[in-house]
């Protein structure tokens, strides 16, 4: 009854987790057509951080990167992450542009969409589930941000789930981010939300914590349908539990994946390849082991290393202990958000300039932005007092964010064309929007090569 399909996220969030998005897509090309042949779920091969990476650091057009790997990949479902308004960027974008973007993700070759929202503000996902379900040929997946508070319960994560099922998505994913979720919980909830939901529910986890394939085992047990794995060279640690573990870990029981582990070792071989060359040319320092103290202070795994940096920086590195002690207190004033991109940097932030000013001395922007309802809703509350301390009288917005942007796209047009690229296609000028200080000089440098070459 219970076979369970397997998506593999070698190409977009095991080497995003283990080896900073620097995978290049001539890295992939010689085993595109063989994991095509592997009988995963999907291949999770795009979105996320590989699009603003492409062009930042590996010289690369992050949709000719799509359109090759669909060449090579004709039967296997691509997937991409999608940052719910966020797009792929940082800030909430106006509605065309989300459109836009999801419009030409499925024509360039994506087939299913996975949508989160920081804060599980169902409104920010609502564009994106709308414009994909408008195409009517790609799987929308809503998506559930794993946290822990004491105002996330089965219920509130039920109660999201069902708001993402009314808005017709395909099918549901539990994205635990920071690895938190331990295995009993996970059996809870996916219990908890197979009752309720019609759709599949997939898994995505990390290793962070230690926990990884226990927890897909128990939520296996619970009837979870899809879980998330990444070959081993680019899974464990902070990544996913390895692609041949689970694979070997099911085999001859009910939940055999189907997948035959002898077509797995030939790919292993090649990503350990890959791996290495990565770390040569990078100089990456791969993370070395699990960090279990990541469920004690609830914050993902990548920023107890960047907080410590920054503190360093400041001279104040003798202060991080107080700084994750203060976490938990700055997220209770937020309203326990999610930590994901951005809050967990917000959140981060404020609290290092609690510790090193005092509390609340200096109040940054983004923390007003989110008294302000400009991130939209926050999973629970925000005092009275918190908040007239962050805006005084200003008004709290309770619409939907994005209600508030007007068009973009028009504009980048312009601004391009004053740019010199009059004639740019609609997906350069989707990758302007999102990053104009990255795409610009990207263009320009392509510009220069093709003239050079024709001269
Ligand atoms: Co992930």
């Amino acid at each position: 009854m219970a076979q369970v399909k397997i998506t593999e996220t070698v190409l977009r969030d095991g080497h995003q987790s283990i080896a900073a998005t620097r995978m290049r897509l001539r890295q992939m090309l010689p085993v595109l057509e063989a994991m095509d042949d592997i009988g995963y779920n999907a291949l999770e091969c795009w979105g996320g951080a590989t699009f603003d990476t492409c062009m930042r650091f590996l010289d690369e057009d992050p949709w000719e990167r799509l359109r090759t790997i669909k060449k090579y990949v004709k039967k296997t479902p691509l997937q991409m992450l999608f940052r719910g308004q966020n797009i792929l960027g940082y800030r909430h974008y106006a509605d065309d542009v989300v459109y836009e973007f999801v419009n030409r993700a499925v024509d360039n070759g994506i087939d299913i969409i996975r949508v989160f929202d920081a804060l599980n503000d169902p409104r920010n996902m609502e564009a994106a589930i709308k414009a994909a379900k408008d195409t009517k040929s790609v799987h929308v997946q809503g998506t559930l941000v794993y946290t822990i508070s004491p105002i996330h319960t089965l219920e509130s994560f039920t109660r999201v789930a069902g708001e993402l099922e009314d808005m017709g998505v395909d099918s549901v994913c539990i994205k635990d981010m920071s690895g938190l979720l331990a295995p009993y919980d996970a059996y809870n909830l996916v219990r908890m939300l197979k009752k309720h939901l019609r759709v599949p529910i997939e898994l995505h986890t990390h290793c962070t914590c230690g926990f990884g394939e226990m927890t897909y085992l128990k939520a296996i047990e619970a009837g979870v349908d899809i879980i998330d794995t990444a070959l081993s060279p680019f899974g464990e640690i902070t990544s996913q539990p390895a692609t041949e573990t689970m694979v070997m870990a099911l085999q001859g029981s009910i939940y055999d994946s189907g997948i035959d582990i002898e077509k797995l070792w030939p790919l292993t071989e090649h990503f350990k390849q890959v791996r290495k060359e990565l770390a040569d040319e990078f100089k990456l320092t791969m993370p070395a082991q699990i960090n279990p103290a990541v469920r004690k202070y609830q914050i993902p795994g990548g920023m107890l290393t960047n907080l410590y940096n920054q503190l360093k920086n400041q001279g104040a590195e003798d202060r991080f202990d107080d700084v994750l002690a203060e976490m938990p207190n700055v997220r209770r004033d937020l309203g326990y958000p999610p930590l994901v991109t951005p809050t967990s940097q917000i959140t981060g932030s404020a609290a290092a300039l609690n510790v090193l000013f005092g509390r609340y001395k200096i109040i940054t922007n983004e923390v007003r932005d989110i008294v302000r309802g400009k991130y939209g809703r926050v999973p629970g509350t925000i005092s009275e007092e918190f908040r007239k301390m962050c805006i005084g009288d200003e008004p709290v917005i309770d619409h939907r964010p994005a209600d508030d942007l007007e068009p973009e796209l028009g504009k980048a047009k312009e601004e391009l064309a004053k740019e010199g690229f009059p004639d740019a296609s609609p997906e350069d000028v989707l990758s302007y929007t999102l990053f104009p200080e990255v795409a610009l000089p990207f263009f320009k440098s392509h510009k220069k090569k093709q003239t050079q070459e024709k001269a």
